[in-house]
């Protein structure tokens, strides 16, 4: 079955379902069938590639700031708003029976399954920021207790630390991280120095939001545990990019925010807190009804929930484990590390995230030399790319640390970016910042025969195709289908020298793979392009 009858015989599905629990089973359904057609996929790019079908970007846009906001997938979109419909037609009934705070119980269960943690460690949050925020306001800080973090935090994951020393007076003391860190060593050693007799706590993201530096963060609870420092950690970019195991990691706490990687709807986190750490972390309010346990106010006993929202929160996390985890992970690692071979070559990029994958993620950054980075920002965004600026210092905090600030793009590169659309980055990089001539700009003549990708890729209708000649040429271009049978001709004859564009309507055609050869002179390229409806 072709994947819009598929999706319209769910669609069907969900309008006939008459309760919440029966949305939930055609979803369950939707992505049985889902992985029964993966399954069957050997070929990784076409895994990808079908898995690709599932969001709504629009065609054409290019997203690589998941390290942002994430994109959630079309059945989980589709789902939630069923959710929100079925409940709000009888409210009470659907929110307190048949499904209720016992679904609640069974939402925390496979959030904890997913940071392979116990239920009773993982609590549902809206996002890191909350997490973060409950376990500072938590802990009975004193005047003088110190906590160690890092100049690469985001305020999400250090403004708590910096409201508790507001409260209480406790010192907040940064690391000064060098870019790119260059071993795992020397952030360990940054760590010890760091540490005093005063230090309560170390705060450090799992992976950092300017850099994408991962911590080394068990080898870094090797010197905090034994010390009683509790390894507090922000976790905001990782689950959904790199497959999470709390207790392989060794953290006392960990917060995440579920509306990044993981694809989840917006406005939703996780938070981890180690059982053996409960009593150092009090919660910071008092629970509505329910259990007695220590964290009920963080469970259903908490007062009234989006249960819409936290139930496609669940669905999604059942989505990445039927594309596999580990899968995942392995393939946005994999998207990076071509992003970044794609990228060194450019002479006004010059990397700021470690090379070592051990401290690497699916986040790469970069300073701009000869461009503001809001002018490249400004300009990839009229090219429908979306990336991240951003910017590291550390005049925040303390003054023993060197003042600077440095204005920095960052990368991401998740499940619902190709190579393709990497290609075409590293493209549009060139031509803006005046690596390569540009295309269209007419301002000096083209030395070699260059063809651009297509753009958009996907599409649903129409694509352009680029490529620019040094001299007059003859050009034939000719798209062909997956069977490589020739399905159009778009030129036949000559072109002058010079940036040309040409638009391919696909309107009468069936999705999938097509193939463009362009033929100039003696230049021949082919290239992939990927129709979808
Ligand atoms: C490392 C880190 N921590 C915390 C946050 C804040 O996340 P949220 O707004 O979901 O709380 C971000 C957001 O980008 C982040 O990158």
């Amino acid at each position: 079955m072709e994947r819009r009858e598929f999706f319209g015989s769910f669609l069907a599905t969900l309008t006939a379902a008459a309760t919440l629990p029966e949305i939930a089973r055609a979803l369950e359904d939707y992505m049985g069938s889902l992985k029964r057609e993966l399954d069957g996929i050997t070929d990784d790019a076409n895994f990808w590639e079908r898995a690709q079908r599932e969001f709504l970007l629009q065609p054409g846009l290019i997203h690589f700031n998941c390290g942002s906001i994430g994109a959630t997938p079309a059945p989980i979109v589709e789902a939630h708003k069923a959710y929100i419909d079925r409940l709000e037609e009888n409210p009470y009934a659907q929110t307190w029976s048949g499904i209720g705070s016992g679904t609640f119980d069974t939402i925390q269960q496979t959030a904890a399954r997913f940071l392979r943690a116990d239920t009773d460690e993982v609590f549902l949050t809206r996002n890191t920021t909350e997490g973060m925020n409950l376990v500072a306001g938590g802990m009975r800080l004193e005047p003088g207790d110190e906590i160690l973090t890092t100049d690469h935090e985001h305020p999400g994951g250090v403004m708590c630390w910096l409201h508790m020393a507001a409260l209480h007076g406790v010192r907040v003391r940064q690391i000064h991280l060098p870019t790119p860190t260059a071993s795992k060593d020397e952030i360990l050693q940054l760590v010890e120095d760091g540490i005093t007799p005063r230090t309560r706590v170390c705060s450090f993201s799992h992976v950092n939001t300017t850099t994408g530096l991962r911590m080394p963060l068990a080898e870094i609870a090797a010197i905090t545990r034994p010390r009683d420092i509790l390894l507090a950690c922000d976790g905001a970019q990782v689950p959904g990019m790199l497959a999470v195991d709390v207790k392989q990691l060794q953290v006392d706490t960990y917060a995440s925010s579920s509306h990044k990687w993981m694809l989840a709807p917006k406005g939703t986190g996780l938070l981890y807190v180690r059982k053996e750490v409960q009593d150092r972390i009090r919660p910071v309010s008092a629970f509505a009804s329910g259990g007695g346990s220590y964290y009920a106010p963080y469970t259903a006993g908490g007062g009234t929930r989006n249960l819409p929202v936290l139930l496609a929160h669940r669905d999604t996390m059942t989505l990445h484990n039927i594309l596999g985890r580990e899968r995942v992970e392995q393939r946005v690692l994999q998207l990076n590390a071509y992003l970044r071979q794609r990228l060194a070559a450019d002479v006004r990029l010059t990397p700021v995230t470690p090379e070592a994958p051990e401290l690497s993620s699916a986040m790469a950054s970069y300073r701009v030399r000869g461009m503001a980075v809001n002018t490249l920002f400004d300009e990839l965004k009229k090219r429908d790319i979306i990336i991240k600026r951003t910017a590291y210092n550390s005049v925040l905090l303390d003054n023993d640390i060197p003042n600077e600030h440095v204005s920095i793009i960052r990368l991401s590169t998740h499940i619902f970016n190709s190579e393709a659309q990497i290609d075409r980055l590293a493209e549009e990089l060139a031509d803006i910042l005046g690596t390569t001539t540009s295309v269209g700009s007419g301002s000096s003549a083209p030395t070699d025969f260059v063809l651009r990708p297509n753009y958009p890729n996907p599409f649903n209708e129409s694509t352009n195709i680029r490529f620019q000649l040094p001299q007059a040429e003859h050009v034939e271009i000719a798209v062909y289908n997956a069977e490589g049978q020739l399905v159009d001709v778009l030129q036949d004859g000559w072109r002058e020298a010079g940036a040309h564009q040409l638009t391919w309507n696909a309107a009468e055609r069936a999705s999938g793979p097509y193939f463009y050869q362009v033929t100039a002179g003696s230049d021949r390229e082919v290239r992939k392009m990927l129709l979808l409806r």
